[in-house]
Formats: structure tokens, C-alpha cells, sequence
């Protein structure tokens, strides 16, 4: 779907590059986190994703098509959404549905196709009741459905989270996140989530780590979770129930089971008290 070959980016006057030498493959149909503490490269991969900066070594491929080449960029940028932390910049205009029938509208869609793709659009992120709202008077949470349903409304195959649950409330960033999942099993969208929280990462199906620029590991989230010293390194930390899994296992609660969410430590810990209780 998409592929970063050895891609290095510095900003004018910078000291160090934003990111040196990275590869990495985004798969059609996954749900990838990419994590990083502040300043390791996050938004500057995101960014080269869909063509908004271009590598100054190596190359992006978006289905094959070089970010390179200026009379591929608007086909790349419709294929590869971007959604970005504050809901407020995202917004253009007064109605729901006229946000949301922006970008459709700029490339030439015909209006009753609009009006499909944003009724379908809306319908994807729950926000079927507001079409006719003004944006401002909605909390943070629904401004960012909003905003992803003006790029659903642009039918991408990929949708970059550009830590665009950070500015929310805990209820709203995990209806994002639920939504997200949503979208990714049942619509077949390729998600790539940005975050520094561990616990949205734990949700995905891989994850990338980044540090200083440099891709530190490329792995399931449960494997990368078993190295929690790689991640301290990084300046990141564990899902807080792989640490009171390890915290328990260090007083000799032998948990087997490698939980990384609460379901799945309280089955873990439910599962060794039966045994125990049998033995
Ligand atoms: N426009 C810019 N001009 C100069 N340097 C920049 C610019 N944008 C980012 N940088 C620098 O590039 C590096 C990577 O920044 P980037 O924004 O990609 O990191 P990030 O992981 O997204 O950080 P955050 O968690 O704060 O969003 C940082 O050292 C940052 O200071
Ligand atoms: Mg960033």
C-alpha cells in the first residue's frame, strides 16, 4: 500500500535530521500505531505519507506511485487521508455537512454523488444527527468525527491519525478509537495511528517505534511490549497492565499470559486463581 524506502527528512536550519534513513511498509487493510515521544519523527513520517513533505533521500510509494511526482500528488493525497490533533483547524465552514462536502466538492464530484458520500460519510462516524449543526457547537470529540468524515467523504484507502485523540477527553478519543476499528475491519480502510499513548497502540495490529528520527523496532504490539527497556529507552513506557502484570509476576503471581489490556489481565489473573483453587 504504501512503502518508505530509506527516507530522510531535516528542516531548514535544523541541527539534527527529523528522520535518517527510515523504512517501513504500511499493509493494505492493517491497523499500524506509530509511537514516539515528542520530536521523535512522528508528524514528519506522517507527513511524507501523502506527499505534504517529500524525502530528501530515498522515496514514498503510495500504491506504487512515487510522492515525487507532482502529476500524481492529488491522486496520492485523495488516497491517503490525513486527520490532525486540533479539531478547530480542521474545520472550513459553518455547517456539518458542508465541511464534510468540501473536499468532494473541490475535486469535481457530481452533487448527488456528494450527497451520497456525505450522508455515508457521516453515517460511519455517528454524526448522522448533526448534518445541519454548526461545528463550533460541538464538543472536541465530535469535531474530530467530523473531520474524519470529510475524508471518508474523499472514499481514501489509507487514514493517517496524526495523534488526533491527544486534545480530547478520554470518552471522546475512545469513541475515535472504536470508530477507527470500526472502519478499519468493516470498511477496509488501512489505518496508520500516531500516538504516544500505549494503550491506542495496544489496539492495532503492529506498531513502529520511532526515536530521534530512527526507527527503533517494527512488531506486533504484544512483542514489543516484552521490551520494555527498548521502549524506556525511547522515552515510552509499557500499557499500564503489561506493568502490573510484571509488577505481579515479580511478587510470584506467575502469569503466563502476556495481557496487554484490562480484559486480558483479568482473565489471566482469573485463570491462575482457578488453577491454583484446583491444585
Ligand atoms: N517546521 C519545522 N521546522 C524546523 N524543525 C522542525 C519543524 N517541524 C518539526 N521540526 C523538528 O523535527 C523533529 C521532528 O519533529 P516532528 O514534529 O516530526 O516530531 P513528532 O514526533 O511529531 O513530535 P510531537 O510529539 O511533538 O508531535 C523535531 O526535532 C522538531 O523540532
Ligand atoms: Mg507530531
Amino acid at each position: 500500500m504504501i512503502e518508505v524506502k530509506n527516507a530522510g527528512y531535516t528542516y531548514e536550519g535544523a541541527a539534527r535530521p527529523a528522520l535518517s534513513d527510515i523504512s517501513l511498509t504500511v499493509r493494505r487493510g492493517e491497523m499500524l500505531a506509530v509511537v514516539g515521544h515528542n520530536g521523535s519523527g512522528k508528524s514528519t513520517l506522517a507527513k511524507l505519507l501523502n506527499g505534504l513533505l517529500l524525502p530528501q533521500s530515498g522515496d514514498v510509494l503510495v500504491d506504487g506511485m512515487n510522492t515525487k511526482e507532482e502529476r500524481l500528488i492529488l491522486k496520492i493525497r485523495q488516497r491517503v487521508g490525513m486527520v490532525f490533533q486540533n479539531p478547530d483547524n480542521q474545520l472550513v465552514t459553518t455547517v456539518v455537512e458542508e465541511d464534510v462536502a468540501f473536499g468532494p466538492e473541490s475535486i469535481g464530484v457530481p452533487p448527488p454523488d456528494i450527497r451520497k458520500r456525505v450522508d455515508a460519510a457521516l453515517a460511519m462516524v455517528n454524526m448522522q444527527k448533526y448534518a445541519d449543526r454548526a461545528p463550533h457547537m460541538l464538543s472536541g470529540g465530535q469535531k474530530q468525527r467530523v473531520a474524519i468524515a470529510g475524508m471518508l467523504a474523499m472514499q481514501p484507502e489509507v487514514l493517517v491519525m496524526d495523534e488526533a485523540t491527544a486534545m480530547l477527553d478520554p470518552e471522546g478519543g475512545a469513541d475515535i478509537l472504536e470508530i477507527m476499528r470500526r472502519l478499519n475491519r468493516t470498511e477496509g480502510i488501512t489505518v496508520v495511528m500516531i500516538t504516544q499513548q500505549m494503550e491506542e497502540a495496544a489496539l492495532c495490529d503492529r506498531m513502529v517505534v520511532l526515536f530521534q528520527g530512527t526507527l527503533l523496532a517494527d512488531d506486533a504490539p504484544r512483542k514489543i511490549f516484552r521490551d520494555e527497556a527498548m521502549l524506556v529507552c525511547a522515552g515510552l513506557n509499557v500499557p499500564a497492565m503489561v506493568r502490573l502484570r510484571n509488577a505481579l509476576n515479580s511478587k510470584g503471581a506467575a502469569l503466563l499470559k502476556e495481557p496487554i489490556n484490562v480484559e486480558e489481565l483479568a482473565s489471566a489473573i482469573a485463570a491462575r486463581a482457578k488453577a491454583r483453587h484446583t491444585q
